[in-house]
């Protein structure tokens, strides 16, 4: 059976998460999105808030996921789940320095463990969960990038801190 981790933040997860999870789904037998529970980035989520917004996503977008979380280092985890592969989405030749770095490091850790990277689609290219939050948090319309129930949690929270 052919696993795959997708690892992130997720903070929150947008449609650009949501177009590389689907795109995965139809190499692998199993998805397993894996929410990084660290507070190293200081993400605005907490980890069970980000674990709600992606499983509320998934659902919306009818993609058949698991959906846990993990601390420590990643390729431990993908490890300790069985995977064979690491996915992450590429945007913009920006994203590939540090993509690059990060994969060769993880092979050095766990080299029986492949990291597979996929195009986003081009209408997402641009999109990044930190520009979400900034068009949110200043009134702007997000519905076309995060799925409506993550719209209705950026709502609440910028609301209430106003
Ligand atoms: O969505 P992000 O913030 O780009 O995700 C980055 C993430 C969480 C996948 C990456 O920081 C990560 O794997 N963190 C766990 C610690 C680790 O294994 N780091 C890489 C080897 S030093």
């Amino acid at each position: 059976m052919k696993i795959a981790i997708y690892p992130g933040t997720f903070d929150p997860i947008t449609m650009g998460h949501l177009d590389v999870a689907a795109r995965v789904l139809k190499l692998v037998d199993k998805l397993i999105i894996a929410v990084a529970d660290v507070d190293l980035t200081k993400p605005t989520f907490s980890c069970e808030e980000r674990i709600g917004m992606v499983k509320s996503s998934l659902a919306e977008y009818g993609l058949d996921t698991e959906v846990d979380s993990f601390s420590g280092l990643l390729m431990d985890y993908a490890s300790s789940r069985g995977a064979q592969m690491v996915v992450r989405g590429l945007r913009a030749m920006s994203d590939f320095e540090y993509e690059f770095q990060m994969a060769l490091m993880n092979r050095r850790l766990a080299p029986q463990i492949e990291e597979v990277f996929l195009a986003s689609d081009q209408r997402f290219i641009f999109l990044s969960s930190s520009l979400v939050k900034e068009l949110a948090s200043l009134g702007g319309d997000i519905h076309e990038f995060v799925a409506p129930s993550v719209e209705k949690v950026l709502r609440e929270h910028f609301r209430r801190a106003e």
